[in-house]
């Protein structure tokens, strides 16, 4: 389409994205859908193409060039980029307190802090010149940094021109480019799908990310910036504080720290960092410490520097989430469906508040993809609601006597075959009720609190059973004797009498929960629910087709099939009818489809730590009143159900707007709905 002004156009058009990318990106407050945002910007492109004499390196269709540089060249700092000192506790902030106070005189009784917290990135320059970024450079060691302006220019939050009043004809302009946490776990689930390389953490992510001789690959990466401090200022007048300065930089279009603060004396920065360090873990990236600095610049001016750090600034360190640890041995477990993990027995760290001796290693794809040897040093690192991990193997540390690790060739407790399936990362155990690990895992499921509930049955009594050979199979149970039972170890007539009373009690019971019981593959409790719930009866249940089954929400094709080689085998088939036989019953129940369930259609997370329930039995309630739980947020997540320490999920869900609560608030709505806990 032609245009009858095209300048007065695609000046217009400009003005229009930049307002909304700033809005998007910057104030994280979108104001228009994605396709108006997007039809916009191809007409600008079009215009540009069209009337190549009004192209400008400052439009916002400018972002991303598509010829890779041959190297980075070298930016020197005109104002050096310093570094800061660290206070590890509180007695390293009263020392820097006096320290301060002295160095300022009398009449400096309580000083002004401003309180930012400790981007973990990579800090960058900015240079505008006359309001039009110039020039993107990092740190480096302070003097001599890499010229990636390539790079900063495709990150969104980064403006390329800047807006506003009193804009200084030369700006230098600080800060800390970093990957929010969502972002990260993303770009790795996409990794590791694709079997490449992962990140080791956030920082490292960014760091990779800038280091991109080709700015299209930066481009598709989820990086942001927050501001936090000038260099170079020529032409033009700043505040006389911190915090007033950080305000003028994000009227001028910069994205700048929502929790930054300013606070009264050092008893202000402990309260300040307390409250932080409380929620480290639910925002949505990763910070290592809370930065405070002397609000006022002119007393700043009076404090000067030592070496390479300001006097007037301190980084006081949370805790550290990642921790070097030595790997010294990997065991094999076998689950209840003959599934093998692998186990990491570590050197017992702490790290993350806790002490932290094992680690899944997930599967023998994991242990290929760390390339990880016994003996070797490994990065765990352990954030927030996060069951730890090992993120990586430190190989300038490996000594000569590693081991390698030899994934089983059988089941290490029966010694038969082990299988994969295809399209499957687990290797498992094709003993089936043979292997003793599957025998003694299935009892204990099928005794366990929300299945049959048989009191005085702990892990212990089942793995002695098993290994004194009186129990085989669950319907062993019912077969035992007072006698077989006082001749155990540690077993007295009390303790006889109440487990075979508790026996006894357990053979009243309900079809969810017999199903459930049976610990058929991927049948949790919420899906052992549903079928009941959809069949009413086990005669229904067991001649149901594959289609059948299919009908039943949360029954996709794998499950359907797991339920009918369940159904079709013999020896399970007779297992469940020796329970019957022993006495094992149940009421037909009342058909109920799943629309009717009061939470049909809803989508819930829960995450962090709980308190009343397990995140397991949660999850299991929503669902039992027709929710379904994934196990990320997304815009189409209904409620999130956060508990203490929860994570990047509670960060996402903030990102989102979607509705957080409480477990009180859970616990309440489940009682509303008669949900038994
Ligand atoms: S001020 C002279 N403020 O911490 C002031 N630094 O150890 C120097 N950082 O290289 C920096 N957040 O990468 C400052 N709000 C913040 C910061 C921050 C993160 C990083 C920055 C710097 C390092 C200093």
């Amino acid at each position: 389409m032609p245009s009858a002004d095209p300048l007065q156009e695609i000046e217009d058009l400009r003005e229009q994205l930049d307002a909304w990318n700033h809005q998007y990106y910057v104030l994280d407050d979108p104001s228009v859908p994605d396709v108006e945002y997007d039809r916009s910007m191809l007409r600008l492109q079009q215009l540009e193409q069209q009337y190549p004499q009004f192209q400008r390196p400052d439009s916002p269709s400018q972002r991303v060039g598509a010829t890779p540089l041959q190297q980075f060249s070298q930016v020197s700092h005109e104002v050096p980029m310093l570094s800061l000192e660290n206070a590890f506790n509180q007695d390293d902030m009263l020392n820097f307190n006096r320290r301060l106070l002295d160095r300022l005189g009398d009449g400096a009784a309580s000083l002004e802090f401003a309180c930012e917290p400790k981007l973990d990135g990579i800090a960058v320059s900015l240079l505008y010149r006359d309001g039009v970024l110039e020039r993107g450079a990092t740190r480096g060691d302070g003097s001599t940094g890499e010229d990636i302006t390539h790079n900063v220019r495709t990150i969104r939050s980064i403006p390329l021109r800047l807006r506003g009043e009193g804009i200084p004809h030369l700006l230098e302009v600080r800060g800390e480019i970093y990957m929010p946490k969502a972002g990260f776990e993303q770009l790795n689930n996409r990794a590791r799908e694709r079997g490449e390389k992962t990140f080791v953490n956030p920082r490292n992510a960014a760091a990779g990310s800038l280091r991109q001789l080709d700015a299209r690959v930066t481009a598709e990466r989820p990086l942001e910036m927050c501001c936090y401090s000038v260099g170079l200022v020529e032409g033009g007048t700043l505040p006389d504080r911190q915090a007033s300065m950080l305000q003028r930089l994000s009227e001028w279009g910069f994205r700048i720290n929502p929790e930054s603060a300013v606070v009264q004396g050092i008893e202000g920065c402990n309260a300040y960092y307390d409250e932080l360090a409380l929620r480290r873990n639910s925002l949505a990236y990763d910070i290592d410490g809370i930065v405070f600095k002397v609000n006022e610049f002119a007393l700043q001016e009076r404090l000067g520097f030592v070496s390479r750090a300001p006097r007037w600034a301190i980084a006081r360190k949370f805790p550290a989430q990642e921790e070097l640890t030595r790997l010294l041995d990997v065991e094999f477990q076998v689950g209840r469906t003959g599934a093998i993990t692998p186990v990491a027995r570590l050197e017992p760290v702490f790290v993350g508040g806790v002490t932290v001796s094992n680690a899944t290693l997930h599967n023998s794809d994991e242990i290929d993809r760390l390339g990880i040897q016994i003996g070797d040093t490994v990065i765990v690192r352990r954030a927030g609601d996060v069951i730890p991990q090992i993120v990586t193997v430190v190989l300038e540390k490996r000594p000569d006597n590693t081991r390698v690790i030899r994934f089983p060739t059988q089941c290490p407790v029966c010694q038969s075959a082990i299988e994969r399936e295809e399209g499957e990362a687990a290797w498992r155990c094709m003993g089936g009720l043979v292997c003793g690990a599957q025998q003694k895992a299935a009892i204990k499921h099928f005794v366990s609190r929300r299945a049959m509930d048989i009191d005085g049955l702990g892990d212990k009594l089942v793995e002695q059973l098993v290994e004194e050979g009186l129990v085989e199979n669950v319907a062993g149970l019912y077969a035992l004797t007072k006698e077989q039972l006082l001749n155990l170890e540690r077993m007295g007539e009390k303790s006889a009498d109440n487990l075979l009373a508790a026996l006894q009690a357990s053979k009243q019971t309900t079809l969810p929960r017999f199903i459930f019981a049976l610990g058929i593959r991927e049948v949790g409790e919420a899906t052992a629910l549903n079928l009941a719930r959809h069949f009413g009866s086990w005669p229904e249940l067991v001649s149901a087709t594959e289609e059948q089954l299919l009908q039943v929400d949360d029954v996709g094709p794998v499950v359907a099939d797991h339920l009918r080689q369940f159904f079709d085998s013999d020896a399970s088939m007779a297992v469940v009818k020796a329970l019957q036989d022993a006495g094992v019953s149940w009421p037909d129940i009342e058909r109920l489809p799943q629309r009717d369930l009061p939470l049909a259609e809803q989508v819930w997370v829960v995450t962090g730590k709980l308190e009343a329930l397990s995140r397991d039995e949660a999850k299991a309630r929503l669902q039992s009143l027709g929710a379904k739980v994934a196990g990320s947020v997304s815009a189409k997540t209904t409620c999130v159900v956060a508990g203490p320490a929860a994570g990047s999920k509670l960060a996402k869900a903030n990102e989102l707007g979607v509705e957080v609560i409480d477990e009180e608030s859970l616990l309440a709505l489940l009682a509303t709905h008669g949900v038994e806990l």
